[in-house]
């Protein structure tokens, strides 16, 4: 799937849009209209208050409402979207912005061109709930029902210059695709996506965005000891992969390694998982979409960073071959660990790639999973958990929430070490015990981060799948969380260091 055409206007009437779209606001005396709706309320005789509140429209965030111009505009349709209730200080949020901009997206659908008054609240969050709002995945139907919206024109804003303008819809919209490609390898089901198929589309992407790639698949793996990837992808008859794809700046100012996990199927494998919501499992490579995205977008905004984004693959699942309850794995690097629960199978690719990872001496290290079931129990489905060393965590869990992804810092609380002891190994892959599930498996993941490299890793069981209704920009399905977050974690490494 790909965005919209995007373009810039600077006039309501020059646009050849059907329909026009106009944000709300929830008002302490009723509905509201933001900035840019002043051309459609002239249209209205001044009267658009009145007409959306006799229609029973407040304003509150995603609440649509289309009217009939009939003739009043060159456009036919006026679609009021509502953003919420202003801030103390009378602004909307940019977050607010990309919701109610994804809501009129899913609500345009079927219209050929649309322009949006959005932009001039908020351009960057109304190119990126635009074009997330608009997004389908339609590839599996033999139908594709109604085609989302083809085209939007945004109202350029009162302030600033049209090139800083072009440049902001330039870099929103790429944004949107990295989402979106994240989106599509994770809605992409796991009889077609598989160690070597993710392999070969992270190849493509590589190639046509101009990055290193480079895949170890079973021999080469063997050969170099990454035990943990080898042990959780033995029971499949679609061997593991280990790919590296990265970005090289003329000028970089820092290194940052990202490390996603890539479980193209989690069956639990002998310890197997119960039958309801296993299909959910189609999403358990959510991380490895995210740092594949995350790259190819440090790419397409020129980063001036070093990014690598390192992808363990592996399908979980039971049979002859499988690792097993019992079995002690020697991992990348060295350490060994005892398998007490197939099902905690994450922990063990992300340990070997995060070993490899630090070998190339990063500045940083962003891991992010959908890691635990734990998580979801913490934080819901819409808050990702952040944890690692305490600064870097902190950063990450703040910029997390900047961009409207979510997310919350947990700590590693250091009692829970004791509990990964093992009786014959290195240490155990879970704790006997179900409290602070999350938190065990970051401890875990400590283990095997390189000393004194600051890291942060996002547990994203819950946002990175929509399995309720579509909200905001956000379908059902793969969310393409946290690839907003990581986009600007760079963004403020290149600039802060
Ligand atoms: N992929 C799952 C975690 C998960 C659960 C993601 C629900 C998304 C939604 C992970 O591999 C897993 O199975 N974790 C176990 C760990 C346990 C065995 C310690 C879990 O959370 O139950
Ligand atoms: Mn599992
Ligand atoms: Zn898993």
């Amino acid at each position: 799937m790909t965005v919209p055409k995007f373009a810039l206007t600077e006039n309501i009437e020059k646009s050849r849009a059907d329909t026009v779209v106009i944000g709300t606001l929830q008002g302490e005396k009723g509905i509201a209209l933001a900035s840019g709706a002043d051309v459609v309320d002239a249209a209205f005789d001044g009267k658009l208050v009145e007409v959306l509140s006799s229609l029973g429209a407040s304003g509150k965030a995603e609440e649509v409402v289309k009217l009939p111009t009939l003739g009043r505009l060159t456009a036919a349709v006026v679609l009021a979207v509502g953003l919420g209730k202003p801030g103390q200080d009378g602004a909307v949020t940019g977050e607010q912005v990309r919701r109610a901009a994804g809501a009129a997206s899913r609500a345009l659908a079927g219209t050929a061109r649309a322009l949006s008054a959005l932009s001039t609240v908020d351009l960057q969050a109304a190119v990126e709930g635009a074009a997330l709002g608009a997004y389908t995945f339609t590839d599996y139907r033999s139908e594709r029902g109604e085609a989302p919206v083809g085209a939007v024109d945004f109202l350029s804003p009162a302030e600033g210059t049209a090139k800083a303008h072009k440049a902001t819809l330039k870099a929103a919209t790429a944004i949107a695709e990295s989402v979106i490609i994240a989106r599509d390898l994770i809605n992409t089901p796991p009889n077609d996506l598989f160690p070597a198929s993710f392999a070969e589309r992270a190849r493509k992407l590589a190639e046509s965005n101009g990055l290193d790639f480079e895949v170890l698949d079973e021999k080469a793996l063997k050969r170099k000891g990454f035990g943990g990837i080898l042990g959780v992808g033995g029971g499949s008859s679609r061997p593991p992969r280990l790919v590296r794809v990265a970005y090289h700046a003329a000028k970089p100012a820092k290194k940052v390694a990202l490390v996603g996990k890539g479980i193209t199927f989690d069956s639990g494998g002998i310890s197997l998982k119960p039958a309801a919501n296993m299909d959910q499992m189609t999403s358990d490579m959510s991380g490895a979409a995210a740092v594949l995205a995350s790259v190819v977008l440090a790419a397409k905004l020129k980063y001036p960073l070093d990014v690598t984004a390192d992808i363990p693959l592996a399908e979980n699942l039971p049979s002859a071959t499988s690792y097993r309850p019992g079995d002690v794995l020697s991992m990348y690097g060295g350490k060994t660990v005892e398998v007490l629960n197939t099902d905690a199978e994450g922990r063990l690719v992300l340990a070997d790639a995060m070993v490899r990872a630090a070998e190339d001496e990063p500045d940083y290290l962003i891991e992010t999973s959908t890691l635990t079931g734990a998580q979801l129990v913490a934080l819901g489905n819409r808050t990702a958990g952040i944890m690692g060393s305490d600064e870097f965590r902190d950063r990450v869990a703040a910029i997390a929430r900047a961009t409207g992804e979510g997310g919350w810092a947990m700590p590693l609380p250091e009692e829970l070490r004791a509990d990964l002891d093992s009786r014959l190994a290195d240490l155990a892959n879970v704790t006997g015990h179900r409290w602070g599930g999350m938190l065990a498996a970051g401890i875990f993941l400590r283990e095997f981060v390189a000393d004194g490299l600051p890291w942060a890793h996002i547990d994203i069981a819950g946002p990175s799948f929509n399995t309720g209704s579509p909200w905001g920009y956000t379908g059902k399905g793969g969310t393409g969380v946290p690839v907003r977050t990581i986009a600007a974690v760079l963004a403020d490494i290149a600039e802060n260091g």
